[in-house]
């Protein structure tokens, strides 16, 4: 018998397909919503390889309430809605905010809106680290004070993180519950969902594994010079799978009726690891030697981030499993598995 019913809008993304594939094996019926704006199909067959079976797909915009209305009217009983439809491209959005401003904030209050009329009252959000900014101590606890946005996307999951905050507060029956994710890094074991960055990577992660790969020059380190032990950025880099089992366990906790307005949580390993001890993990999980050289800090870049992650662990039981160097390991797998489908 299966469990209830979960919208997964942007389930058809990075960290959407993977909590889709969490959501299966943990018993529940996941449906995606995805405009595949910044996705691509072939991750629902890569879902479909894995789990045995294709998972319904509604092509719509999450921006367009009529749409979404007729997903509801079409889906009964939902349980609960995941929202990771949003654009996440920082320098993009410095770019082009409108584009960030409607997509990001608007397909909230359109999701939000149309919850209210169908009372589906159960809301997973996708949020960021980013809502810290350059934080004054660390680890960043979810009481540590959210900063003004380094950048238009930030300021996209602040301003949701506050519509939702404002919602519960006016006594809606919605509630729930923000998990600000850290840095997701690596891809399913199977290597059949992953990361697919359009265009040059801006990340890390796919721009080491398309270094190694050979589609990529050369990985600069933006910066060395920063007060960290070797100088280069730290940041906690959270393995996918864990991030979306993170999910699921959320999911249950709002099904569970135990949360009373909005909750917030940091998910990360809570441990902060280097730009070149990243490099180097990967080096040491892959056995490939990466080119990269050291070149001048990225603007906007904040110098060291990395979770306190108590509360998950307390209030969600929520602990990450996954090391670096696993991370880093699928995340070449993927890179991998890349290149075989495109000799095909
Ligand atoms: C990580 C570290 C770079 C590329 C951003 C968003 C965040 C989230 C994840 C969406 C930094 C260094 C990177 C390179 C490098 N996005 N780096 N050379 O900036 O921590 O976070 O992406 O949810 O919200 O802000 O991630 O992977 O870009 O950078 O040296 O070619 O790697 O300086 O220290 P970031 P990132």
């Amino acid at each position: 018998m299966a469990k209830e019913k979960i919208l997964v809008t942007g389930g058809a993304g990075y960290i959407g397909s993977h909590t889709v594939v969490a959501l299966i094996e943990a018993g529940y019926e996941p449906i995606i919503i995805d405009n595949f704006s910044n996705s691509e199909e072939s991750a629902l067959a890569g879902i479909a390889a894995i789990v045995g079976r294709s998972v319904p797909c509604h092509r719509i915009d999450c921006t367009d309430a009529a749409a979404l209305r007729g997903v509801f009217e079409q889906e009964q009983n939902i349980a609960g809605v995941i929202h990771f439809a949003a654009y996440k491209a920082v320098g993009e959005s410095v770019e082009q905010p409108l584009k960030y401003y409607h997509n990001n904030v608007g397909s909230l209050v359109a999701l939000l809106q149309v919850m209210g009329e169908f009372k589906v009252t159960n809301l997973v959000f996708s949020s960021s680290c980013t809502v810290y900014g350059i934080p004054e101590s660390l680890p960043v606890t979810e009481q540590t004070p959210v900063q003004k946005a380094n950048s238009p996307y930030g300021n996209t999951k602040k301003i949701c993180e506050e519509i939702l905050t404002d919602l519960a507060n006016s006594g809606s029956r919605i509630k729930s519950i923000a998990l600000r994710y850290f840095n997701p890094i690596g891809a399913h074991p199977s290597a059949k969902i992953g990361e697919l960055p359009l265009g040059v990577p801006s990340n890390l992660v796919p721009f080491i594994t398309q270094t190694a790969a050979g589609i990529r020059e050369q990985l600069t380190v933006f910066g060395d010079d920063y007060d960290t032990p070797d100088g280069t950025n730290i940041r906690d880099y959270v393995h996918v799978v864990d991030l979306a089992k993170a999910h699921v366990v959320a999911v249950e906790r709002m099904i569970g009726g135990k949360v009373e307005a909005i909750e917030f949580f940091n998910v990360g390993t809570g441990r902060g690891n280097t730009v070149l001890e990243a490099v180097q993990a990967f080096e040491r999980a892959t056995g490939e030697k990466l080119n990269y050289k050291i070149g001048p800090r990225r603007a906007g870049d904040v110098p060291k981030i990395y979770a306190d992650v108590t509360k998950a662990t307390e209030v969600l039981g929520f602990e990450t499993t996954s090391t670096l160097d696993e991370a880093m390991k699928s995340a070449w797998d993927w890179q991998l598995s890349l290149q075989d489908k495109s000799k095909k």
